[in-house]
Parts: structure tokens; C-alpha cells; sequence
């Protein structure tokens, strides 16, 4: 991690726990952050809509320093869109996170570019933070042109965003080979695209993003991971799902961050 920023990981449920797994496991969270706090890392958990409200009042109640986040957001205020949610319902229920164009929903909910840009606009506008997904697929990185997919998502997401709104956009570089796969990018790979990320967005006016890397991120390998790529931390989905697996990860990042500041 040569990156000077707190490091920040995100624990993304995807479909996975109802809400008193979700409370069982955020409790677990909780006991193991009170033993032995992070002190240097922003910890995030995102889950399920249905969930959001149990989590949200054990977060409170137990004053844990975890922000809650979402799956997905509607761009629009409101109205007649059934299945949907939207930006402020999510702030009522104290969501500060908001992940957009996760590659489940573009490949799998018909999540285009445009969508994608109206969304984290509409995130943004509320006040939250989006953490933007970006990544090629194997056939793309096979291909070797994986640069470019990354470069078109990225621009047209954020090209002509508002500098206002610029702190509050994170990006999560990841690969859709690596995600679920058990083969995670190698610190090299991450390390190459992180830095071609950020070489994008500063062409764009921002400066110093904060940059993700997700995809079979597990406790074994998250250490190496942030040690050896400029990484800002990481968006865990499979391990994220097990207090001691997410616990891991969050002291790999603080150990790495106390070491090299
Ligand atoms: P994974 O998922 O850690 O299970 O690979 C990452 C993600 O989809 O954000």
C-alpha cells in the first residue's frame, strides 16, 4: 500500500442472509471490533435491502464504528416503479454507501453505461457515497484489451460530473473472472489497473480517488494484496460473509496501514 488514505473495505452480502443472520453476524462483527478495534481502517457493510433496518439499529445501539451501505439504488425520487428503491429511503435508514454498477447487476439486470452514470449521479446528489464497479471480463483480459473496457465504464460514468461531487466517488476495480471464482488478481494485475484507474480519473479532474479491488478476496490473501499493490482496500463479497473471514481482512489492511505510515 504506498496509497497514504485510511484504508476502507466493504463487506458486500450480495443475496446472502436474512435479517437475523444479518444481526447474528454484524453481532459477531461487533464483539470482535470491541476486543480489538481497527483503528486506522473505515469498515463498511452492505446488505441485503431487507436487512437494512435490523443492521442499521444494532449499528446504532451498539455504537460500532461500521457504516451501512446498499446493493443497488434507484436513480429516480420516486413513483411508479415497483421493486425499487430510492436514494432517500436509503438515507433515512442511515445509508451512507451506495455500490453502483456491480457486474451482477449490468450483466445480469440489464445495467447499461447510461443507467450506470444516472445512478451514481442521483447517489452522489443525495449526499452518499458511491463506490463505482468497474472490471473486464476473462474473455476482455484474454483479448488483452481490458484497458479500454475499464476506460469506457470509467468515462462514461464520471465524465462531466460536477467537481463538488468528486470526494464522495470510490471505485472498485473488479475483474469479473475474479469474482466468486476463487482466483483473485494477482498483486501485480491489481496493482497495474489501480494505477491505470487512477491515470483515468485524474484525466477526468479527480484527485487522489480512493480505489478498491474486488474478487475472491479472503483473509489469506488480502494481506499480500494491500502489502504489494497501492490499493486503498477492498470489496469482499464471499468472505465478508463470516465475522472472523471479514475480521481477517479489516486487521490485514490496518497492520499494513499502521506499518507503512
Ligand atoms: P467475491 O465478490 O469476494 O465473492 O469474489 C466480490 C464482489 O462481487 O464484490
Amino acid at each position: 500500500m504506498t496509497s497514504s488514505k485510511r484504508p476502507l473495505v466493504i463487506g458486500n452480502w450480495k443475496m446472502n442472509l436474512d435479517f437475523v443472520e444479518g444481526l447474528h453476524l454484524v453481532q459477531q462483527l461487533g464483539v470482535l471490533l470491541k476486543n480489538h478495534p481497527v483503528e486506522h481502517t473505515d469498515v463498511v457493510v452492505v446488505p441485503p435491502f431487507v436487512d437494512l433496518r435490523t443492521v442499521s439499529s444494532i449499528l446504532d445501539s451498539e455504537r460500532l464504528a461500521i457504516s451501512l451501505g446498499a446493493q443497488h439504488v434507484n436513480p429516480n425520487d420516486n413513483g411508479a416503479h415497483t421493486g425499487e428503491i430510492s436514494t432517500s429511503m436509503l438515507k433515512r435508514l442511515n445509508v451512507e454507501w451506495i455500490i453502483v454498477g456491480h457486474s451482477e447487476r449490468r450483466t445480469h439486470y440489464a445495467m447499461t453505461d447510461e443507467i450506470v452514470a444516472e445512478t451514481l449521479r442521483s447517489v452522489v446528489r443525495a449526499g452518499q457515497h458511491a463506490v463505482l464497479c468497474v472490471g473486464e471480463n476473462s474473455a476482455r483480459r484474454e483479448a488483452g484489451d481490458y484497458e479500454e473496457v475499464v476506460r469506457a465504464q470509467l468515462d462514461s460514468a464520471l465524465r462531466g460530473l460536477d467537481e463538488r461531487f468528486h470526494a464522495l466517488v470510490a471505485v472498485a476495480y473488479e475483474p469479473l473472472w475474479a469474482i466468486g471464482t476463487g482466483v483473485n488478481a494477482t498483486s501485480t494485475q491489481v496493482r497495474e489497473m489501480t494505477e491505470f484507474v487512477r491515470t483515468v480519473m485524474s484525466s477526468l479532474s479527480f484527485s487522489a480517488p480512493q480505489v478498491l479491488y474486488g474478487g475472491s478476496v479472503n483473509p489469506e490473501n488480502a494481506g499480500s494484496l494491500v502489502r504489494d499493490s497501492d490499493v486503498d482496500g477492498f470489496l469482499v463479497g464471499g468472505a465478508s460473509l463470516k465475522a472472523e473471514s471479514f475480521y481477517a481482512i479489516l486487521q490485514a489492511c490496518d497492520d499494513c496501514y499502521a506499518i507503512k505510515r
